[in-house]
């Protein structure tokens, strides 16, 4: 039975916006089966092709921005057990998109960082994301050109909040991984650390298929979030 006075952990990858119609990484047809990493996800990328990176992102950008895509029942649900939940609560996302915030999700760090902001690899000023990436673009602070870049983290770079999330992994009880090939690290290590730790945590997995951790965990549910998490939540 789970305890919802205890702390819990709760990491999400691109499974749990799926049933949202957006595209997965390393699933038939994913994002990675269209780009290369290496085109559009690395800072090696931007310096050579800028405008291409700006692109990818901008058309990534339009599509969450697409009225139809909406939050679905997991993202739903997550957040309604943060509503309820009376211990500590961390949600941590892999996911650059805004559903689980449109969702109501309060508690959540992205760690690979989010559509939502941009930034000038060359003086850092921060700007909100409600315009096209261009490689024309004067920075107000520093007046570089084309010097500002998606706040997402790319491969390479260091993911943010870490010191946070592992924090809260050392006082983790029960922790939730949802839609997650559990390629990338440091995600794909939490539940590692978790079993490594030797801590009493409840571990479970929510997936539509089996994954190369699903032995480490208390439990996985197959099937698709929406529905796996909605009993689940709805058991507690
Ligand atoms: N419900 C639950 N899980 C699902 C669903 C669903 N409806 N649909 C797909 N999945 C699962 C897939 O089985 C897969 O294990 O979601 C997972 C998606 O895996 P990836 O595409 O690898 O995405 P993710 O694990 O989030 O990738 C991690 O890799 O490329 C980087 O930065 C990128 O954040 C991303 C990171």
């Amino acid at each position: 039975m789970i305890d919802i006075k205890k702390n819990i952990f709760i990491l999400t990858g691109a499974g749990v916006s799926k049933e949202s119609g957006i595209e997965t990484f390393r699933e038939k047809d994913g994002l990675w089966d269209n780009f290369r990493i290496e085109d559009v996800c690395t800072i090696e990328a931007f310096i050579k092709n800028p405008q291409f990176v700006n692109d990818f992102y901008n058309q990534r950008k339009k599509k969450m921005n697409d009225l139809k895509v909406k939050p679905n029942p997991a993202h739903e649900k997550i957040a309604n057990l943060e509503n309820k939940w009376q211990g500590e609560f961390l949600l941590v996302t892999q996911n650059i998109d805004n559903l689980h915030e449109k969702a109501g999700s309060k508690k959540i760090i992205h760690m690979h960082g989010t559509l939502e902001h941009a930034y000038c690899m060359n003086c850092n000023e921060k700007y909100k994301l409600d315009f096209e990436l261009n490689v024309d673009f004067i920075c107000k602070r520093c007046n570089s050109k084309g010097q500002v870049r998606v706040d997402v983290v790319w491969f390479g770079e260091q993911p943010k909040g870490l010191d946070l999330i592992y924090n809260f992994l050392n006082k983790t009880d029960i922790f939730l991984s949802v839609g997650t090939s559990n390629n990338v690290y440091p995600a794909a290590g939490f539940i590692d650390y978790l079993n490594k730790t030797n801590r009493k945590a409840e571990l479970y997995e929510f997936n539509i298929d089996k994954t190369n951790k699903s032995e480490l965990f208390t439990k996985s549910f197959i099937g698709p979030a929406s529905e796996t998490l909605k009993k689940f939540v709805s058991s507690i």
